[in-house]
């Protein structure tokens, strides 16, 4: 898979139905079930994909799910759909994304975000997406997706975009 720098010994692999799923804890709830429930089902249903970061233990350090999905043109910022047709656009989505427990404030979520918003753009010279969307959690969450420019879409404050304009920025420049 090609993209982000790992630290030696850390890995990435799409889910497999043999991944230790069911040890994966980050604290957060909602984001523990997705991967031990509901993650491997919908890879199987082609309704999302997911991609975990394995230590050299082989344990779930973090993870992402990513998939696409439709928002009206009128959810966007006026400055986001300029010259767009008035109509259902197509967008990446950035579903769901978690750091092990033991593993946060090391640095990993930033890879799992740089990584999955590669994984968008790279996916985007096939597909088509007008801007990457997420949901966050909750306030603390919001300002860790805020350092990536990502931006509240009007009327949702738990709702995150980053154009697409925007991304390929980011990913022509690196910082
Ligand atoms: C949010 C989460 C993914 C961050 O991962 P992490 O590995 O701890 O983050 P990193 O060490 O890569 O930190 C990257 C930057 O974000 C900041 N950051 C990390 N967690 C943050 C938080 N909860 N609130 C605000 N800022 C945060 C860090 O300070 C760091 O900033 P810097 O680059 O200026 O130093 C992780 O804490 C987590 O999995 N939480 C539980 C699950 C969750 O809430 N997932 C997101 C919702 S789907």
């Amino acid at each position: 898979m090609s993209g982000v720098k790992l630290p030696q010994g850390f890995r990435w692999e799409r889910l497999r139905q043999d991944h230790p799923r069911r040890q994966f804890s980050s604290g957060q709830s909602e984001v523990d079930d997705w991967l031990r429930a509901k993650a491997w089902q919908h890879q199987k249903k082609h309704l999302s994909v997911t991609k975990v970061l394995l230590d050299e233990s082989e344990r779930i350090a973090g993870y992402y799910t990513v998939a696409t999905g439709q928002v009206d043109f009128s959810d966007l910022p006026v400055d986001a759909t300029k010259r767009l047709p008035r109509r259902a656009l197509p967008v990446a989505i950035l579903a769901w994304l978690g750091v092990s427990a033991d593993y946060q404030g090391q640095g990993l979520g930033r890879l799992l975000l740089a990584q999955s918003l590669r994984d968008c753009y790279e996916a985007g010279d096939t597909f088509a997406f007008v801007a990457v969307i997420l949901d966050c959690l909750n306030d603390d969450v919001k300002r860790f997706y805020q350092k990536w420019d990502f931006e509240e879409l009007p009327g949702h404050p738990y709702r995150l975009f980053l154009s697409h304009r925007q991304l390929e920025a980011m990913m022509k420049n690196p910082t």
